[in-house]
């Protein structure tokens, strides 16, 4: 049977949490783990139990609370971590435990100080633990992205031996580049014998830029779970955006050979706002999908095809993704047609000389300001004389 669905694990109380001046409380992330489930995400992954009473109640809490969606507690390979996660995942009606540990030389040496074997062995024990709490384990093999393939594949037969269910490549450090990211994944799904027993899962850093890009790629080479935060937060340059990923695999479902998400589209842009306005970080105005100007059209060129055809300088309806509409704004690059089009919506209607006169007025006024606003056209509409025919 094809499997083309993408499973989306949001991490955006996890990983996405861990920013500098992010830290919510268990109301807050309740609030939040709330939002995430109306908007369909797979899997929320709702804290690290072990790290913090705090974090243990907000996982206990959340658990609670959510009746459909897999609630996940993350732990390092270490027993203990693993009792307190499942405890903090009692009431979970599907409850995950994420275990793993570093995977690349770099981390088995330095993190570790120890051998590929002993992580082996220590890898293959975690999971075993976690299963006795838990049937759905997922195991991250933290570095991945720097890992030895062979190794790695070594690494991942061995868990899902030990009963992973869903086994994590993470791009820790953001490093890949998205044709070494696939050609990972596509290694595993040739090399790994059992690897149909498991869910391969994509979590990438954006240190680079390039998270978005990479988690595709390994949904290209077979991946079909991706790891995201909303806005992207995440530590130093962040996390795969779900709304990035999302939004590409809709708009790109027939390339990508029909992989599909259950995410509800229209809720990404409140959802964003609420992450934002709950966390206190504001998102780039600039930012795909969700940014202030994402469906804002400033240049006298845009301007000017958009109002013929929106599809000119569009690819997605803003409606789609819940943004409040696409806007057009006035600047000293504007052209005539996007002032015209604003009088008109302001309640005057111009001829073509009008416009071309009233075009001079409005671009001294533009060069001083850096958006010019509709109370500015009103006084130059009231001062203005019209032209004789
Ligand atoms: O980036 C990473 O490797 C992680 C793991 C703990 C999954 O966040
Ligand atoms: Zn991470």
């Amino acid at each position: 049977m094809v499997n083309n669905k993408i499973h989306i694990f949001d991490t955006t109380l996890r990983d996405g949490e861990q920013v500098p001046g992010c830290k919510l409380n268990t109301k807050e992330k309740i609030e939040i783990a709330l939002a995430l489930e109306e908007l369909g995400v797979d899997i929320i992954e709702a804290g690290f139990p072990i790290s913090s009473p705090g974090d243990f109640a907000s996982v206990e809490a959340i658990s609670k609370v959510i009746k459909n969606t897999t609630v996940c507690g993350l732990t390092r390979a270490v027993e203990k971590d693993i009792e307190v996660a499942a405890a903090a995942l009692k009431s979970a009606v599907r409850p995950r435990i994420h275990t793993g540990i570093g995977s690349s030389d770099i981390h088995i040496k330095h993190k570790f100080n120890t051998t590929r074997e002993v992580i082996l062995e220590r890898a293959a024990k975690a999971t075993k633990f976690a299963r006795n709490f838990v049937d759905d384990v997922e195991f991250f093999a933290e570095d991945a992205g720097r890992a030895d393939n062979e190794f790695l594949a070594r690494l991942i037969e061995t868990v899902i031996a030990a009963g992973a269910t869903v086994v994590n490549i993470p791009d820790t450090t953001g490093y890949c580049l998205p044709h070494q990211y696939g050609e990972k994944i596509a290694y595993l799904v040739n090399n790994v014998p059992n690897i149909d027993k498991a869910i391969i899962s994509c979590h990438c850093h954006n240190d680079l830029g390039l998270a978005t890009a990479n988690s595709i790629a390994g949904a290209i080479a077979g991946a079909r779970q991706i790891e995201c935060t909303i806005n992207g937060i995440g530590e130093r340059a962040g996390n795969t955006s779900l709304e990035e990923v999302v939004m590409v695999i809709k708009q790109h479902e027939k390339s990508l050979g029909g992989l599909y998400t259950d995410i509800k589209t229209q809720r990404l842009n409140p959802l964003s706002q609420l992450v934002s306005d709950t966390m206190r970080m504001p998102v780039q105005p600039n930012k795909a999908i969700v940014g202030m100007n994402a469906f804002a059209h400033s240049s006298g060129i845009h301007q000017d095809g958009f109002l013929k055809e929106a599809i000119t300088y569009e690819i997605i309806n803003p409606e789609e993704v819940g943004a409040d509409g696409s806007k057009i704004v006035l600047t000293a690059r504007s052209g005539r047609s996007a002032l015209a089009h604003r009088f008109m919506k302001i309640g005057y209607e111009f001829s073509r000389n009008d416009i071309d006169v009233l075009y001079q007025q409005f671009l001294l006024v533009a060069d001083t300001k850096k958006e010019v606003s509709n109370e500015d056209l009103h006084v130059l509409a009231k001062a203005y004389v019209p032209v004789e025919a």
